[in-house]
């Protein structure tokens, strides 16, 4: 059911923050410098940020008052306790880790549980996930439901794990799989749900072989959103009775605050599980922390989340956006999910050849166009380690833009510049023929530093 459209944004602006402006010939001249690389360029030099939403939402009147009561404890903080007893509330979860980010507590659980033999199965993983579970030479597989990569492909829950694939790992490898880790929403799906049946189904397999099930939980709260939406047995229930029942089926999690906890900074890490809980605080010990006011907003946070208008007003201005592109035929992932739309670069402009990093030609098209900054990314389908060099050859792979829209930043007339400019560039798309190459990159992360260059002039590979 998708939401009304035509209502206005249900918060207003208590201070401003002024957006910098340029012309094209300072952009091309940037982007240059920045190798090609979106996430090179300074953010004076972008006039909107969709690269991601983590980190980058306006905080509630709310929020910045309870900073205020933060405390600066180097330990067991009234703030920490605070926390603590928001997310037992929430997620009944009783031992919590907080930690400065979402990947410093995927960082301390792989340490935990990971060796060279390990296999981690998940719906899709996210790029820091991946790395995180790569770094320990673990593997790391992708069990996305057929069709998930297919944006006409049409089903409300594109985020689902693949439960076949899921039994034939564990039955294969079983005990070799530390953990199931499944992201909800599925952002490299776009911001995909998965549904009530999926993580009850997924949990019912991993008890059979005794697997914990970790929940990637960065959009929790949008992915409840949907459940509420589109599986008919919630439709009554109020989010935080949905949140607690998907983490019924969960035996801990990991959480960036910077997207579903509205905050710029934080995430913890949370289970039930004491002697899990312990080995995750032994490597969160070494680097882990987080200030007492920033755990304070984070409290707050994970409060405003799980509130019905919030949750209505933020999936609406994603619905509002997208349903301008695909009125005008821009071939984005459908139906369309709750933080970001992902456009299909090849889809998008088709003569631009495969090789030449379809998805990062579109988000430098947009950039110089209109100083957007988007993500385009080349989503591996299906595995790719860049140790063992599984699945490293990009045939299966998707050349995807994201366009993460951060939470209670931008309106949407801002959206709408944004909509019209890729409108534009897609009128002209056959106009783009040759996309960039690459001079330099990393196995990890590579998205951060890798280092481009204009493919025209150069033969086609
Ligand atoms: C599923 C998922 N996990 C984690 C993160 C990032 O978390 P952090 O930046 O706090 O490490 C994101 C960010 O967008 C995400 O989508």
């Amino acid at each position: 059911m998708l939401p009304d459209c035509h209502l206005p944004e249900t918060w207003r602006a208590k201070m401003v923050e002024r957006i910098p402006s340029s012309t094209k010939d300072q952009r091309q001249e940037w982007i240059c410098k920045a190798d090609y690389n979106l996430f090179k360029l300074r953010s004076n030099e972008v006039r909107f940020d969709l690269g991601t939403d983590g980190g980058s939402g306006g905080m509630s009147d709310n929020q910045w008052s309870a900073l205020m009561r933060g405390d600066s404890a180097a330990t067991r903080s009234p703030s920490s306790y605070r926390l603590q007893e928001k997310v037992k509330e929430l997620f009944g979860f009783t031992y919590t880790i907080p930690v400065h980010r979402g990947r410093a507590a995927k960082h301390a659980l792989v340490q935990a549980l990971l060796n060279e033999e390990s296999i981690v199965p998940g719906n899709a993983f996210f790029d820091t996930t991946r790395a995180n579970i790569e770094s320990q030479k673990a593997i790391a597989i992708d069990c996305a439901i057929e069709g998930a990569f297919d944006i006409y492909y049409q089903h409300p829950f594109k985020g689902n794990v693949n439960l076949p694939e899921l039994e034939k790992i564990l039955q294969g490898s079983g005990s070799n799989v530390p953990m199931i880790m499944v992201s909800i929403t599925c952002d490299k799906t776009g911001g995909q749900p998965v549904s009530m049946h999926n993580l009850r189904e997924v949990k019912r397999l991993a008890k059979m072989f005794n697997v914990p099930v970790i929940l990637d939980s960065a959009r929790f709260a949008e992915n409840a959103w949907f459940i509420q939406k589109n599986e008919s047995e919630y439709s009554s229930q109020s989010i935080p009775d949905i949140v607690q029942e998907m983490y019924h089926h969960a035996d801990g999690m990991v959480m960036s605050g910077k997207t579903d906890g509205l905050v710029n900074a934080g995430g913890f890490f949370a289970t039930n599980n004491k002697d899990l809980f312990d080995r995750v605080g032994k490597y969160a010990n070494l680097f882990c922390g987080l200030a007492g006011r920033d755990m304070e907003a984070l409290t707050v946070g994970l409060g405003e989340v799980t509130q019905q208008e919030y949750l209505d007003d933020r999936i609406r201005q994603i619905h509002r956006f997208g349903m301008r592109l695909m009125a005008a035929n821009v071939p984005i992932q459908q139906p369309i999910g709750g933080h970001a739309i992902v456009i299909d670069a090849s889809l998008f402009l088709p003569l631009v050849p495969r090789e030449e990093y379809v998805a990062k030609t579109l988000a430098v098209e947009l950039y110089v166009e209109a100083g957007i900054r988007g993500a385009g990314m080349e989503t591996v389908i299906g595995g790719g380690n860049p140790i063992t060099g599984i699945n490293r050859n990009r045939s299966n792979a998707k050349d995807f833009l994201y366009l993460a829209i951060p939470r209670q930043a931008y309106t949407n007339d801002q959206l709408s510049f944004v909509a019209n400019a890729l409108i534009q560039i897609f009128e002209r798309r056959f106009t783009i023929t040759r996309g960039l190459y690459v001079v330099h990159e990393d196995a990890i992360l590579r998205y951060l530093t890798i280092q481009l260059k204009k493919a025209d002039g150069k033969s086609i590979a």
